[in-house]
């Protein structure tokens, strides 16, 4: 079964495909020329989480291919508290035809994906995003055909975004720069996932944000604190204050680098207002992406179940 709960299992050539194929629905969508998806199918989307573009882009993904698609929040769903993890996934898989999951626990979602009966997607758990990562590189495939050879730097956090768009830089030959405060890195079990599953990666760590940019194609960042750790957001925000994506760090890039963000920003903090509303920032054609991206991915979960 197709499942997608990381972008590890995938190879270079079959990314790049998925990205063709989201551009390629990009363009029919402005035609006026969405291609349903047959049979007509439906989407389960399962957040403990808030969100708004995983789940919006999801939905009218669905309504442009033609089928149906059902939000049920965990306060309706109660995921191992009304019943038990895998009762909820052997049960609701049966109604629907995909299922994205959003979750606290990563584990969650591959043990929700163990017990289904259709596939699994992560739309974010605590350690990946891997829906973020395909709209990121899709973004950065319209700005620069191939990617090959360009740098990404992402200055902040090395979270669950960081961690997938790592991952996706390195199947498609991006280098990737984390540029994080001491103890913010990317952890030992990542790193020796990455090395092996991405195993002519270019991967890099330079704490120092204003050397970490020099050779930046993008910059990118997301916020301090993520959703589950709003408990530490006071020492966040200390420890986080000099990787700020300001104007002066952007000087120290080349003059073409562009600023992306997974969004929500928190303004302010993480990116300045003159940053994230400059001419040099993608962040809202990334945050469209999302959806073309996400429907070409549907497409192929769909193409194994006809
Ligand atoms: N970037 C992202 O996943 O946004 P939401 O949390 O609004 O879905
Ligand atoms: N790292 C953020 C991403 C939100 C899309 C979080 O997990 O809250």
């Amino acid at each position: 079964m197709r499942h997608f709960i990381d972008l590890l299992d995938w190879d270079g050539d079959s990314l790049r495909k998925l990205l063709d194929d989201a551009l390629r629905m990009k363009r029919a969508r402005r035609r006026g020329k969405d291609l349903p998806v047959k049979p007509r199918r439906v989407l389960g989307l399962i957040f403990e989480k808030p969100s708004l573009r995983t789940r919006v882009s999801f939905q009218a993904a669905m309504a442009h291919l033609g089928g149906a698609s059902v939000f049920l929040s965990n306060h309706e769903v109660g995921l191992g508290q009304r019943e038990s993890l895998p009762d909820v996934a052997r049960t609701v898989s049966q109604f629907v035809d995909a299922v994205v999951l959003r979750t606290f626990k990563h584990e969650t979602v591959v043990e929700f994906a163990a017990h289904a009966a259709c596939p699994v997607i992560n739309g974010l758990s605590d350690y990946s995003h891997p829906c973020q990562a395909l709209g990121d590189l899709l973004t950065m495939r319209e700005q620069s055909g191939d990617l090959a050879g360009k740098t990404v730097v992402f200055v902040g956090d090395g979270n669950n975004v960081a961690r997938s768009l790592a991952i996706g830089c390195g199947k498609l030959g991006v280098r990737f720069v984390l540029s994080a405060p001491k103890g913010y890195g990317f952890d030992d079990r990542f790193l020796r996932t990455y090395c092996e599953f991405v195993p002519d990666g270019d991967l890099t760590e330079e704490p120092a944000p204003a050397k970490a940019v020099k050779q930046a194609d993008v910059i990118y960042t997301d916020v301090w604190a993520s959703m589950g750790q709003e408990n530490e957001t006071k020492k966040r925000h200390r420890d986080f204050a000099p990787y700020q994506v300001n104007a002066a760090l952007m000087r120290q890039a080349p003059a073409h680098a562009k600023f992306m963000h997974c969004l929500p920003a928190h303004r302010g903090e993480e990116v300045t207002n003159e940053v994230i509303d400059s001419p040099a920032s993608l962040v809202f054609p990334q945050a469209g992406n999302r959806m073309h991206a996400q429907k070409a991915l549907l497409k192929w979960i769909f193409a194994e179940r006809q």
